[in-house]
């Protein structure tokens, strides 16, 4: 069997470098992709050190040239694709503190260009790879996007989030025909530097739901929401 190959978006800290880290020691090469070339290299050059087999790649989610540039690089340096996990994601200062009706557009904006546009650029750009191996895609998402449980706050979070639940279910739907599962993954509440402190999760528990949907086998669920548990949520 030939190694199968992984890339895994903004994963130079937080919950994506524990991902990248798991994936790795399944026996995954896997590009650990970060908007910052040099930042991708440190961090790779971390796991590395374990013995890992980990590729940096520069990868801004919101350029499609360097989106252009990374697939490029990637398919002339690992040359296939099986698992593509959407994890770079914001929430930014002013969506922390200001309620809704006095949120600049250009804050929403700019949450929905990492948040929701980014997921769907990236699975556009290297869908021939994953359809190719029928491949899983993973939608790291949150629970602050249901619709079911929508409160106060966080509006271009929350927004953003609820938007990339349906762009995984219409992605599901149009890609299921050719073989790839799309999912969307809710990683528990884990400190980091978007969790914060008093999260009670540690990253390596948020990398475990994500992991398991990257290495979903054929037969397996697509157009789905889920939780830490692996349980589905509600929308
Ligand atoms: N932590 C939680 O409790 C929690 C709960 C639910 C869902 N999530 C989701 O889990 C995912 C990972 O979050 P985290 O907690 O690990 O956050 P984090 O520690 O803040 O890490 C976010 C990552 O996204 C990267 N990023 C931001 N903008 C980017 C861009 N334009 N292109 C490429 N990468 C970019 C960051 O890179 P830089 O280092 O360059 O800034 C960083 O590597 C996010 O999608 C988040 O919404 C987190």
């Amino acid at each position: 069997m030939e190694t199968k190959v992984a890339l895994v978006t903004g994963s130079n800290r937080g919950i994506g470098f524990e991902v990248v880290r798991r994936l790795a020691r399944r026996g995954y090469r896997v590009a650990l992709a970060a908007r910052r070339l040099a930042a991708a290299e440190e961090a790779a050059g971390r796991l590395v050190a374990e013995g890992l087999e980990v590729w940096p790649l520069e990868l801004d989610v919101t350029s499609d040239a360097s989106v252009a540039a990374a697939f490029q690089a990637l398919e002339e340096r690992l040359g296939r694709l099986d698992a593509l996990v959407n994890n770079a994601g914001v929430l930014l200062d002013e969506d922390r503190r200001l309620p809704g009706l006095e949120l600049p557009i250009e804050a929403v904006r700019a949450t929905y260009e990492v948040n929701t546009f980014g997921p769907l650029r990236v699975t556009q750009a290297f869908a021939p790879l994953l359809v190719r191996q029928g491949g899983n895609v993973v939608n790291v998402s949150s629970v602050m996007g249901q619709l079911a449980s929508a409160g106060p706050g966080y509006l271009a979070y929350r927004s953003s989030k609820a938007a990339l639940n349906m762009v995984t279910r219409v992605l599901a739907a149009e890609l299921a025909p050719r073989g790839v599962r799309v999912n969307a993954v809710h990683p528990g509440w884990i400190r980091t530097r978007m969790g914060g402190p008093e999260a009670p999760g540690r990253p390596e528990e948020g990398a475990e739901p994500i992991v398991w949907l990257a290495t979903l086998g054929p037969d397996s669920p697509t157009g789905g929401f889920f939780g830490p548990d692996l349980k589905p949520l509600d929308w």
